[in-house]
């Protein structure tokens, strides 16, 4: 399988996020260790000694790492495998730790990053309005009333088509226009949810970027659109590109239906700053416009989410969460106790 991608980057083992069976309860903190609904075969494997090197602190802000404002762009290629999902809980996440964000749905066309936040009622103006001078940036700017230090900026209405005037010029005013802004101040984080495919839309939102999270899930078709996109983003001159894979399903891993997370490494070569489990909490969230990062108890996808903003941040701390895993064991398939 391997050899239908070219697995042509080199990837550091310290680059590795290694999961091992309790490394998703270690990282939490002590008050919500009890409420974590981990399976039972997990619990058994508890007991077995597992050595761990560091784990993330989560008594303290996470240092921002990099200059700022971080424009990330959130890609994948193929549609589907959760860009938006990942951009509405990470851009929670990050403001939940203290960090101002801007998330900008750039998917013009099939804009839904203001349902999942569950601000669509509140979208009056778009980026395509200020440019054409109808209104400011910071009326056009939604602010979550539940966590103020993120908001979002739609490019357009939608349903509409994108005036084929606003390309990469314009989106990376937008982005200067927020770097300088006066009165709010630059955000930390400007994190752009990217349409799927690899034509206009795609050329435009990673156009202000400096840095991008690639969103796989583990399948070939995926692999494949994630590791064309990995090459379109080196070409484009964003070199700093990190890796979420989604909707794992251990069970089908354990069948060896799907590829394990250090196989998707393996090919893909991206240092690794999440793993999400497929997790029917996550559709129920998209329905409800409540990201699940706010669910109480937490969801398991939605800690997974966290844990993802974190590193996100520290960019250097992806060797510090890295845990040792039992040989036999690999990538998330361990965590389960599979
Ligand atoms: N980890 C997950 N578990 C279950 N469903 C998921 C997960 N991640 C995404 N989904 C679902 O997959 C669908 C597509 O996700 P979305 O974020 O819109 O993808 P994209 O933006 O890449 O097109 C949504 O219905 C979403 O709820
Ligand atoms: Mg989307």
């Amino acid at each position: 399988m391997a050899s239908l991608l070219s697995s042509n980057r080199n990837v550091s083992p310290s680059s590795f996020v290694r999961f091992s069976p309790s490394s998703h309860s270690q990282l939490l903190p002590s008050s919500l260790r009890e409420t974590l609904p981990l399976p039972s075969s997990v619990l058994r494997r508890r007991r077995r000694p597992f050595a761990s090197r560091a784990v993330l602190q989560w008594n303290r802000k996470p240092q921002l790492a990099g200059e700022t404002p971080r424009v990330v762009v959130i890609t994948s290629g193929k549609g589907g495998v959760g860009k938006t999902t990942t951009t509405a809980n990470i851009g929670l996440s990050l403001a939940r730790l203290g960090f101002s964000v801007v998330a900008i749905d750039a998917d013009v066309g099939l804009r839904n990053l203001d349902l999942l936040l569950g601000l669509e009622n509140r979208v009056n103006y778009t980026a395509v309005e200020v440019l054409n001078g109808d209104c400011r940036l910071d009326q056009a700017l939604v602010r979550d009333k539940r966590w103020p230090s993120l908001e979002l900026l739609c490019i357009s209405k939608p349903r509409s088509k994108l005036p084929l005037s606003f390309g990469s010029k314009a989106i990376i005013w937008i982005v200067d226009a927020l770097r300088s802004r006066d009165a709010a101040g630059p955000p930390d984080f400007v994190l752009i949810d990217c349409p799927a495919g690899i034509d206009a839309g795609f050329i435009t939102a990673i156009a202000p970027a400096n840095e991008a999270v690639l969103v796989t899930t583990p399948d070939i078709t995926a692999l494949r659109d994630a590791d064309r996109v990995t090459g379109l983003l080196e070409c484009d001159g964003i070199k700093d590109i990190k890796m979420i894979v989604n909707r794992i399903r251990t069970d089908l891993i354990r069948g060896e239906d799907m590829m394990s997370v250090l196989d998707v490494q393996e090919m893909l070569g991206l240092p690794l700053i999440g793993v999400i489990p497929e997790d029917s909490e996550v559709i129920k969230s998209t329905n409800r416009g409540h990201p699940l990062v706010l669910n109480q108890p937490p969801a398991l996808a939605g800690l997974a989410f966290e844990q993802a903003a974190w590193r996100l941040v520290e960019q250097d701390s992806m060797t510090a969460v890295m845990l040792e895993e039992e040989p036999k064991k690999r990538g998330f398939f361990s965590f389960f106790g599979g």
